[in-house]
């Protein structure tokens, strides 16, 4: 069956981002001169889906402001000459279609899914979290689908992680059916390291069956007394047969602001106009950092708070 639908998980408060995701969904946080979320729409319009589901809350209401024609703005970009840039602005609410429905309360990332229920109705579909992407986003996804044809059942983004970070994911317990693609045998959330199975880390692309939908309903809360969507996976498990991909290039956490901006300078490096001049500056900034202080403390921030 063709996989037509995706839900875009975009309710969560963004706490790391505070005070700044005060009023402004952290989704719409930039990455060069683009939102978050629209590389999770890109990324779904190039592996050919039709239709994204996006969760929100109270608070989104930019993202769907973002996705809507402006015709005001566009037409005085084209009184101005600017065609390019009027396109563009264009083109941004034209990649697929996007509906949306919010989350009323924060009960977790399985809770969440389950607003998209009647919207998903009864076929397989994507899950993305837009925190996480993907160098090659879109081939990540094609090759879920193409794994997802071959053997049925869910499939699960993955990629390794360090030690140290096992802790913060969902881990998977692997057998290696060919190269990159695993069997899931289990899946742990956010485990110690002692109770981690692998360094294979669940990471923001799924592709699910519907019938994850009744078992969510039926999940009690688990961790953090969040609906997880990982206990349901767990649940899934022990019914059908469930597949991971560890995905080619790099991964970006844009979820925290060091992952943010580890994220931005990653993506602004590889640039080819503000690559080689942000290189420059980048330079600059570690000479500078690495000569004796000359007046104020080097532990003392530049801009005090920031990085608390
Ligand atoms: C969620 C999932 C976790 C997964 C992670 C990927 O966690 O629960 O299994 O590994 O996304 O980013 P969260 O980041 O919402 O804590």
């Amino acid at each position: 069956m063709k996989i037509r639908k995706a839900v875009i998980a975009a309710a969560g408060w963004g706490t790391r981002f505070l005070p700044l995701t005060k009023t402004m969904p952290k989704e719409m946080l930039p990455l060069l001169n683009k939102p978050i979320i629209q590389y999770s729409i890109e990324e779904l319009a190039g592996a050919g889906i039709e239709m994204a589901v996006v969760i929100t809350s109270q608070g989104k209401r930019a993202i769907e402001d973002y996705f809507d024609r402006s015709p005001d703005l566009e037409q005085m970009l084209a009184e101005k000459g600017m065609v390019e840039k009027s396109r563009e602005v264009r083109d941004v609410c034209n990649m697929l279609d996007v509906c949306y429905v919010r989350q009323k309360e924060q009960l977790g990332l399985g809770h969440a899914l389950l607003a998209a229920r009647n919207m998903i109705g009864n076929e397989p579909f994507v899950l993305v979290l837009p925190d996480d992407l993907f160098e090659y986003g879109e081939q990540v996804l094609m090759r879920m689908m193409d794994i997802h044809r071959q053997y049925g059942g869910c499939v699960l983004a993955s990629a390794r992680v360090a030690d140290k970070d096992v802790t913060r994911y969902g881990i998977i317990g692997p057998e290696e059916l060919s190269n990159r693609v695993y069997r899931v045998k289990n899946l742990i959330e956010k485990p110690s390291l002692a109770e981690a199975p692998s360094n294979l880390a669940v990471m923001g692309r799924y592709i699910l069956t519907p019938d994850i939908f009744e078992i969510l309903m039926n999940t009690p809360p688990g961790r953090n007394q969040e609906i997880q969507l990982t206990d349901g996976l767990q649940r899934l498990l022990k019914r059908s047969p469930m597949f991971a991909y560890e995905a080619e290039g790099e991964r970006y956490d844009a979820g925290s602001l060091a992952g943010w901006l580890d994220a931005t300078f990653a993506m602004a490096l590889k640039d080819p106009v503000i690559g080689p001049e942000l290189k420059q500056s980048i330079m600059r900034r570690l000479q500078l950092d690495n000569a004796p202080a000359k007046t104020a403390s080097k532990d003392q921030p530049v801009l005090p708070g920031i990085l608390n």
